[in-house]
């Protein structure tokens, strides 16, 4: 095996700037992977000063000539699939080839019903706050085996019979179990066949694609979405999506072979941000998540939602650098930390009087948890055009070193505004 897999993961709530990363690190890369989730995802990259929000495609599909991946392990939107490619196009940017998996499965229009319908079911004392995009209804038919996949899309007679079958079971759970209206069968079908036209030149069996690749000596980038603590798995369960979003969800999840990996590089935001609901135990609702809020942009590139903001929690960060074994970081936002007299960091947890320093991925227990607070000096000045380690302020250096000591990983970029040049590349 000549070529090389690096994996790039989330180490938080998501939307730590892993679409920025993607586009600072492309160069050197000759394929771009997804390999899991898919239209939960927005990842900004900024190019010639225009915002563009990768929901579905990989963000390398910004670099010409390159191979471009939606692998086995995410599940596809045909409609938002090709609303992107057309966007893309549009913009003069669909200068990649792009490759989507004969075995991802589908995102069907009564999954997203169901996702709307499920959230309502559990009422506001027990919903999840999804993105509605259907993400947990169609990899909950993924493990049941009754899910629609891309290669399905591809054959008629095969596809009609699958979409009627799974449409029983679906009408009944929709009209039974949540009032609504049935779903007639063309009405799935039908749209359902025309992007099957519209998908086919895109799809191939990537499983053999990526390792041709490798073969040939390629530089693999597999891009994670979402964020560590959102894993299925290893996240706050219930509160998370429904895929697994650590560095090993990228072997499933395009079936790479594990020896292929290089490196996992960890994505970081300088404080701490989560979407939806659940426990995150360094949420500031008072001025200091204010101003992370204003002065970072935090809303969510999907849904428009206020992202609830608070200070870094190193004992998260701790447990992400173990779960994914990242050896280095890219340190993202640190200008948004700029304008505060201090900054506090999460060090430890309070259970009812106890101290620890174990993340818990019991939602419950992480509830109860109250944070142990060290406060470090802040800075004021503007860092946002700052281009070398050195010319950033004494605070914000020492805040980039504390970091490094407490997770003993190393922070190798630090990103001080969206735009690519915005970024202190210390060896990334
Ligand atoms: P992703 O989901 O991890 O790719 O992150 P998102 O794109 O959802 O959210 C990150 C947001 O922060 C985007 O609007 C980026 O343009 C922006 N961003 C990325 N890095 C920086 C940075 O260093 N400073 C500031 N101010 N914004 C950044
Ligand atoms: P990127 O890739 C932040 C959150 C939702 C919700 C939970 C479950 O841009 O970092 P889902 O629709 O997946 O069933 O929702 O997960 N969530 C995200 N939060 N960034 C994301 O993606 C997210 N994708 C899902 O807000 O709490
Ligand atoms: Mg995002």
């Amino acid at each position: 095996m000549k070529g090389k897999a690096d994996i790039l993961i989330g180490a938080q709530w998501g939307d730590e700037g892993k679409g920025k990363v993607m586009d600072v690190m492309g160069a050197d890369v000759d394929v771009f992977v997804r390999y899991q989730g898919v239209a939960n995802t927005g990842h900004t990259v900024i190019l010639d000063g225009k915002k563009i929000v990768f929901k579905l495609l990989p963000s390398g599909m910004i670099y010409p000539g390159k191979l471009c991946v939606l692998g086995n392990g995410v599940v596809i939107d045909p409609e938002q699939f090709l609303t992107e490619v057309e966007e893309l196009h549009n913009m003069g940017q669909d200068r990649a080839r792009l490759a989507v998996s004969l075995n991802a499965h589908v995102v069907m229009p009564y999954h997203k019903i169901l996702d709307h319908a499920q959230e309502a079911f559990r009422g506001k004392g027990r919903m999840l706050g999804t993105t509605g995009r259907g993400i947990g209804p169609c990899y909950l038919d993924k493990y049941a085996r009754s899910s629609i996949r891309v290669e399905d899309l591809l054959d008629e007679a095969r596809l009609r019979e699958a979409v009627s079958s799974v449409l029983e079971e679906k009408n009944r759970i929709l009209t039974k179990l949540y009032g609504e209206k049935p779903m007639p069968l063309d009405e799935v079908y039908e749209p359902a066949r025309e992007w099957g036209k519209a998908l086919a030149p895109y799809v191939e069996n990537t499983t053999d694609l990526l390792y041709e690749s490798l073969e040939k000596g390629k530089h693999i980038l597999l891009e994670g979405a979402q964020g560590t603590l959102l894993d299925i798995d290893h996240g706050t369960y219930p509160y998370v999506t429904s895929s697994s979003t650590t560095a090993s969800g990228g072997f499933s999840g395009t079936g790479l072979p594990v020896a292929c990996l290089d490196r996992v590089i960890a994505v970081v935001k300088g404080y701490t941000t989560r979407v939806g609901e659940g426990p995150m135990p360094t949420e500031d609702k008072g001025e200091a998540g204010e101003h992370l809020r204003n002065k970072g942009g935090e809303f969510a590139s999907v849904t428009g939602r206020p992202r609830r903001c608070g200070w870094l929690d190193m004992v998260a960060l701790r447990y992400s650098m173990r779960i994914n074994w990242c050896c280095s970081i890219a340190l993202m936002k640190l200008d948004a930390l700029s304008g505060l007299d201090e900054i506090k960091v999460c060090v430890a947890y309070n259970l009812n009087g106890i101290i620890s320093e174990r993340f818990s991925s019991s939602s419950s227990t992480l509830a109860d948890c109250r944070p142990v607070f060290e406060s470090l000096p802040g800075w004021h000045e503007d860092i946002s055009s700052c281009t070398t380690f050195e010319s950033l302020p004494e605070g914000a250096q020492n805040y980039v070193r504390y970091i490094e000591d407490r997770v003993c990983v190393p922070v190798k970029l630090v990103s001080v505004g969206p735009a690519k040049h915005q970024t202190i590349n210390r060896g990334l």
